[in-house]
């Protein structure tokens, strides 16, 4: 039997008192609550796990900021057209030049000869990367495409960039931390050097020479 006391609680007999007053919830709004809560408990979990995924994306963001910084390679001011420099490619360790065309651009190039692996500087007089082993000839403001020799294809295009201040970096390689930037580029030698000097006889030495492996001169 029930009995209802004058709080208004049900005395079901068990010896416990269930709460029926003001302050109590119906078992219809308690379970509507309770699923209510359940799907907060789920948004939120679901915003957890939301966030790895934001801070992958800022993580994402901030490497391709690295890159856009890249590896400073020197400062190019004082480049005139039509002359270049030399440097080692910090992705590659390729030897590697950067040309200033004579429409002012930069253009950069990884030296290494694609016919057998010769160190290939520029030659200001020709306006070309002649490879000094068997003459393969490459046009640096046509993306170094071949135009005479053996060569199969182009020199690879490295991606530069120059800012307004004349600093150059190259764009395939990220910063190492706590390594101090040094100055890697060198004047390269005078087209005569490269092209090879006329001998007695008329004929032309081979100038610079190097392969892949000893780094050119
Ligand atoms: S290695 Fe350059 S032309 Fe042969």
């Amino acid at each position: 039997m029930t009995n209802i006391s004058s709080e208004g609680r049900q005395d079901h007999g068990l010896g416990q008192d269930v709460a029926t007053g003001p302050e109590s919830v119906p078992r219809s709004t308690f379970m509507r609550r309770a699923a209510a809560g359940v799907l907060l408990g789920v948004a939120a979990s679901a915003g957890d796990m939301l966030s790895p995924l934001k801070m992958l994306a800022a993580g994402k963001h901030a490497t391709s900021a690295a890159a856009k910084v890249g590896v400073w390679l020197g400062n190019v001011k004082n480049v005139k057209p039509n002359q270049y420099l030399t440097y080692t490619d910090p992705k590659s360790g390729d030897p590697s030049v950067l040309i200033r065309l004579a429409n002012g651009q930069f253009v950069s190039y990884d030296a290494v000869c694609t016919h057998a692996g010769c160190t290939v500087p520029y030659d200001s007089t020709q306006r070309l990367l002649v490879c000094p082993c068997h003459g393969a000839r490459f046009d640096p403001a046509r993306g170094a495409a071949v135009v005479g020799g053996p060569a199969p294809q182009p020199l690879a295009k490295l991606p530069i960039r120059v800012d307004t201040g004349g600093n150059v970096y190259a764009l395939d390689a990220k910063p190492v931390p706590g390594k101090a930037p040094v100055n890697q580029l060198k004047p390269g030698p005078p087209a005569s050097k490269v092209s090879g000097e006329e001998n007695d006889d008329g004929t032309r030495s081979r100038g610079r020479k190097g392969s892949k492996n000893d780094g050119g001169d």
